[in-house]
C-alpha cells in the first residue's frame, strides 16, 4: 500500500472493453489505476468516467518498450509504487492465410505477443521492487483453442502470450520470486475488439475482400450475441489475484473442451478434418 493505504494499478489498452472493466473494478476496490493506451480520445474519455477516484491516462503503446517504462514509471510518480500491473492490449486481423498481409501479421504479434514480453519484463522487476505483487496477462481461449480458421494471427499470438505466462509463472514460483502472474483467457466478451483494426498503423494492409468482411461480421454477431459483459471478466480477475489463482477463465467450460479436444487430436495424431478421406 502507498502512504494512503491504497494499493496501485497499472493496465495497457485500459481505453476500451476488458481493460477499462478492470480499471473500473480495481478503483471501485479503492485502488489508484493508471490507464495506459495507443488511443488518445478513448484514453481522455476514459479517464473523465473516473473523476473523483483520481485515475490518470498515459498514452502509451505496447509495442514502444520506452512508452511502458514511461507508464509504469507514472505510477510510481503519482501514486508512490505499484501492486498490479495488467498486459491486457491486444488487437486481431482475420483472414484466409496467405490473404493475411505480412504486415498484418508483425502487427499483430507486435501488439500482442511482443506487447506483453515487454510489459511484463518492465512489470517484474517493478513489482519486486515494491515487496511482490501481480502481474495479469490477457490471453484468450484461442490460446487454448486452436483450429479457428480465418484467425491464424490472433491464435499464434495467443497460443505464444499462454506459454510465455505459463513458464514464467512456474519460473517465479521456482525462485521463490513475491510476483505472482495471472492469465486471463476470456472466450467472447463484448468489447471492440473487432474493430481493433482501428489501431492498425499506416503501412498495415487491411483485406478488405468481401469473403473477409463477411467472416468479420459474422464474428460481430456471435460476440455481441454470446460476449460477456466485460464487468464479469474483471470480477474475475479481481478474484483470481486475492486467490492467487494462475488461470482466470471466464469460459471455464470451453476451455476445458478445447483442452480436451487437443488431447484428442495429440493422441490420435491428426487435427480433425485434416485426413484425406480413405487415408
Ligand atoms: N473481446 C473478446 O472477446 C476477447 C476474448 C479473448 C481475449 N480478449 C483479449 O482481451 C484484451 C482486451 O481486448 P478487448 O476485447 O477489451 O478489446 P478492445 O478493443 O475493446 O480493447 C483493447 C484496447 O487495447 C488498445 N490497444 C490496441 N493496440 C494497442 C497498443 N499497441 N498499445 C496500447 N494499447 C493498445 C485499444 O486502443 C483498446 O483500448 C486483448 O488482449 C484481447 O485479445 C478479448
Amino acid at each position: 500500500m502507498n502512504e494512503e493505504g491504497h494499493r496501485v494499478a497499472v493496465v495497457t489498452g485500459g481505453a476500451s472493453g476488458i481493460g477499462l472493466a478492470m480499471a473500473r473494478q480495481f478503483v471501485s476496490e479503492g485502488m489508484k489505476v493508471v490507464i495506459g493506451d495507443v488511443e488518445s480520445g478513448a484514453l481522455d474519455i476514459a479517464v473523465r468516467q473516473f473523476q473523483d477516484a483520481g485515475v490518470i491516462g498515459v498514452r502509451a503503446d505496447v509495442t514502444r518498450h520506452d512508452d511502458v517504462v514511461a507508464l509504469c514509471e507514472e505510477a510510481v510518480r503519482a501514486f508512490g509504487r505499484v501492486d498490479v500491473v495488467c498486459a491486457n492490449a491486444g488487437v486481431e486481423t482475420g483472414g484466409r492465410f496467405l490473404d493475411v498481409a505480412t504486415e498484418a501479421w508483425r502487427w499483430v504479434m507486435e501488439v500482442n505477443y511482443f506487447g506483453v514480453l515487454t510489459t511484463a519484463r518492465v512489470a517484474v522487476p517493478l513489482l519486486e521492487r515494491f515487496g511482490g505483487g501481480d502481474l495479469v496477462i490477457t490471453g484468450s481461449l484461442a490460446g487454448f483453442a486452436s483450429g479457428t480458421p480465418f484467425m491464424t494471427p490472433y491464435c499464434a499470438s495467443k497460443m505464444a502470450v499462454l506459454g510465455l505466462a505459463e513458464c514464467l509463472e512456474i519460473e517465479l514460483r521456482s525462485c521463490g520470486s513475491a510476483v505472482h502472474v495471472h492469465l486471463l483467457a476470456p472466450g467472447p466478451v463484448r468489447s471492440r475488439m473487432i474493430d481493433a483494426e482501428r489501431n492498425a498503423p499506416a503501412g498495415v494492409p487491411i483485406d478488405e475482400d468481401a469473403e473477409r468482411r463477411a467472416f468479420m461480421e459474422d464474428f460481430r454477431a456471435r460476440q455481441s450475441a454470446e460476449g460477456l459483459p466485460a464487468e464479469d471478466v474483471a470480477l474475475l480477475v479481481s478474484r483470481a489475484i486475492r486467490d492467487r489463482e494462475f488461470f482466470v477463465l471466464p469460459h471455464h467450460d470451453r476451455a476445458v473442451a478445447a483442452l480436451r479436444r487437443r488431447l484428442d487430436w495429440v493422441e490420435n495424431g491428426v487435427v480433425p478434418g485434416s485426413r484425406v478421406a480413405g487415408s
